[in-house]
């Protein structure tokens, strides 16, 4: 519809004033138009402005942003301090098999960074250490000189406080079973945990009845220094030695290759990545050194003699008392330790070291019952030089 045309009211009131306005059409039509400019201009400014506010903002938004990504990133990327700490707990999910291939790798060119090597020391249990006591106070004061890793039977549930060593140490473990090589097994995966901590030098299995019998630095300067690693193997011609022998174990292992020692070890890195890789004799053993033939007692001195005879003091470090006989060595508690009885384990020894006499043989002792603590921190300030 068009105004004016259609009315007749209008087109008369139109005709009315237009007769009477002639110049007043023009001038309203130029401010009309006026406005429309001005208006046309301020919102082209206002656009401009908008636009530039908006992209600047964004622009700003983005560059903030990607600054912020560029600082992620490079947080999250991983310095060398990451990639050398240990793993924050002993727990894992990894499978046997997965642990011992993790276990293996090891650097081929020298540490580009000041490595403190540690000592790991390796608890064999079936379930609580009641001596535990004693090895908090031995470790005490020596933060980041060591690790602890503890294997017991699977369905226990360690329950140390937060403030204690043993504290989120138990691996993942399986039964194990004395004499048989389930026991190994045992041994190689507290060893291949330990091996995934790169500062971790030295291994030290130990069972819940061994105690220390120094303090932490003269066992840490003991291994540190020493040019063997400190594993009991020797050639015993007797029924319990080379009597447990199989010729069914030629060609890879010949009967004056056999050894025998006890179970309790120390030994270095390269020694213990020796034996968590080992295939060869290890299918041998599993196979030949059945009850009762102990596996437990030949397989690591046999292989480790095989291999590297150069690198072992062929003794142990961990004194043990066999002369009650039997099958099994002297156990004490509470009334055995006594002042005397722990300077006759202390002293008058001699046994040689680096090729030198020393009158320190024995770092650790055992067996000693849960009875045997009260004494034992009794006497630890003034005969085993800590507490
Ligand atoms: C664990 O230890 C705490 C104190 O050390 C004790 O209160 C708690 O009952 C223990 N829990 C179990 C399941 O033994
Ligand atoms: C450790 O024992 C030795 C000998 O008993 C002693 O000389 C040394 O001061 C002790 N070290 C510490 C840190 O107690
Ligand atoms: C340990 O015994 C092996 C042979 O079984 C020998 O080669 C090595 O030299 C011995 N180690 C020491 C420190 O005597
Ligand atoms: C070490 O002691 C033994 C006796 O126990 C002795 O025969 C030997 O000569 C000594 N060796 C050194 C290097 O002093």
């Amino acid at each position: 519809m068009i105004p004016g045309v259609t009315s007749m009211g209008d087109s008369k009131e139109f005709l009315q004033r237009g007769g009477s306005q002639p110049r007043a059409l023009p001038f309203r039509l130029l401010r009309l138009l006026t406005l429309f400019l001005l208006l046309g201009v301020g919102l082209f400014a206002f656009s401009i402005y908008l636009t530039r506010h908006f992209a600047l903002q964004g622009m700003r938004i983005h560059a903030r942003s990607s600054i912020l990504a560029c600082v992620e990133a490079r947080q999250s990327m991983p310095s060398l301090e990451q990639w050398i700490q240990p793993p924050p707990t002993a727990l894992h999910g990894l499978s046997d098999e997965e642990l011992l291939w993790r276990a293996s790798f090891s650097p081929q060119l020298e540490y580009p960074f000041q490595r403190t090597p540690k000592i790991a020391f390796m608890f064999l249990t079936r379930g609580p250490l009641p001596l535990a006591p004693l090895w908090e106070k031995f470790c005490q004061g020596n933060e980041g000189l060591y690790s602890i890793y503890v294997h017991t039977l699977p369905s226990y549930k360690a329950n140390f406080s937060i403030e204690s060593v043993f504290y989120a140490r138990q691996i993942p473990s399986k039964l194990s079973e004395w004499g048989q090589m389930s026991m190994c097994d045992a041994e190689r995966r507290l060893l291949a945990n330990a091996l995934l901590d790169i500062s971790n030098e030295w291994f030290v299995l130990l069972s819940e009845s061994c105690i220390p019998l120094h303090n932490f630095s003269i066992v840490y300067r003991y291994l540190s220094r020493s040019r063997y690693s400190f594993i009991g193997s020797v050639d015993d011609p007797g029924p319990y030695g080379r009597g447990r022998y199989d010729q069914r174990m030629l060609p890879e292992v010949r009967i004056e290759q056999w050894r025998k020692g006890s179970q309790w070890f120390e030994v270095n890195r390269k020694l213990a990545i020796n034996i968590i890789k080992d295939k060869v004799y290890y299918l041998k053993f599993q196979k030949f050194c059945k009850p009762h033939c102990y596996v437990d007692e030949h397989y690591f001195p046999t292989l480790l003699t095989i291999e590297s005879p150069h690198l072992l003091a062929n003794r142990s470090l961990t004194w043990v008392d066999w002369s009650r006989g039997g099958a099994h060595p002297a156990s004490f508690g509470r009334s055995d330790v006594t002042e005397a009885f722990l300077k006759r384990i202390l002293e008058g020894h001699t046994c040689p070291y680096n090729n030198k006499n020393s009158t320190i043989c024995h770092l650790f002792a055992r067996k000693f019952a849960p009875s045997a603590l009260d004494p034992l921190l009794r006497y630890s300030l003034t005969l085993l030089g800590f507490g």
